[in-house]
C-alpha cells in the first residue's frame, strides 16, 4: 500500500510545490506553531525548500521524518500534514506527528487523517509499536491521541527545550496488537 491514502473527506498524499503557499500560511500561524519545532513566521522560501527536500525522499526510510500532505477532497486544498519516522534502532517502531490549519480544526479531520495514518503504518511497514509525544498543555493534541486509541504511558518533566523554555511532555504508545481498540480499554494516566 502506498500513497495516496483515502478517507471519506481526505486524501493523504505526497507534497507538491503548489502546496507551498498554504503550507507557509499555516506554519506561520503562531497558534499552530506554538507546540511545534518550527518558528512562526515560516516563509514561502522555507516552504519551497522543505517541499523540495520531501520530493527527494520516500516514506519509510528509518531515521528520516516523512511529511504527508493532508488534502481536502472537496476542493483539493492542502489543510495540514501528518508525519512519521521509523526509529532506526529496530526499524519496527515509528513516531507520529500532525498539524491542521486552524480554519479546519474542530471537525474531526485530524482524527480521520491520523486514524488512516496509523492503519497505513501498521499495514505497510509491519510495525510493532507507534509512539507520539505531546506538550502537556497541548490539550487538542492529547485529546486527539486518546481519540485514536493511543495510551498515555509517560509524563516527562521538563524533558524538552522549546522556544526559550523547558517544556514537559506526555508520551503515548500503541502496539500493533492493540490497534482498533478504543481508549476505554487502556488505563490513561490521570491529569498531572
Ligand atoms: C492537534 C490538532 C491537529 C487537533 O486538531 P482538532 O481539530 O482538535 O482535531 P480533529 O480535527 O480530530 O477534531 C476533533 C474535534 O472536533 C470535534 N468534532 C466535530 N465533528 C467531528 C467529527 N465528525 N468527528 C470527530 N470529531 C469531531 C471533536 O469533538 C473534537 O473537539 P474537542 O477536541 O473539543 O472534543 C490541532 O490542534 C493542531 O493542528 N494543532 C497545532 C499543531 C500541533 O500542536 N500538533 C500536535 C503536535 S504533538
Amino acid at each position: 500500500m502506498t500513497l495516496p491514502l483515502e478517507t471519506p473527506r481526505l486524501r493523504l498524499r505526497a507534497f507538491q510545490m503548489e502546496d507551498a503557499a498554504d503550507f507557509a500560511a499555516y506554519r506561520s500561524d503562531p497558534l499552530v506553531a506554538r507546540y511545534q519545532g518550527w518558528q512562526a513566521p515560516f516563509s514561502l522560501d522555507q516552504a519551497h525548500e522543505f517541499i523540495a527536500e520531501m520530493q527527494t525522499t520516500r516514506p519509510g526510510i528509518p531515521d528520516e521524518w516523512y511529511q504527508i500532505a493532508i488534502e481536502l477532497k472537496q476542493d483539493g486544498r492542502l489543510i495540514g500534514d501528518c508525519a512519521f519516522y521509523i526509529l532506526p534502532e529496530d526499524g519496527q517502531q515509528a513516531e507520529i506527528g500532525f498539524t491542521l490549519t486552524r480554519a479546519y480544526q474542530g471537525q474531526g479531520l485530524a482524527t480521520e487523517a491520523v486514524t488512516r495514518l496509523i492503519d497505513y503504518l501498521f499495514d505497510t511497514f509491519q510495525l510493532h509499536r507507534l509512539r507520539a509525544l505531546c506538550d502537556v498543555d497541548n490539550r487538542a493534541s492529547s485529546r486527539l491521541l486518546e481519540r485514536v486509541g493511543m495510551r498515555r504511558e509517560a509524563h516527562f518533566i521538563e524533558n524538552f527545550w522549546s522556544k526559550g523554555e523547558w517544556r514537559s511532555e506526555y508520551g503515548y504508545g500503541l502496539l500493533r496488537r492493540e490497534r482498533n481498540n478504543s481508549t476505554k480499554d487502556h488505563p490513561i494516566l490521570p491529569e498531572a
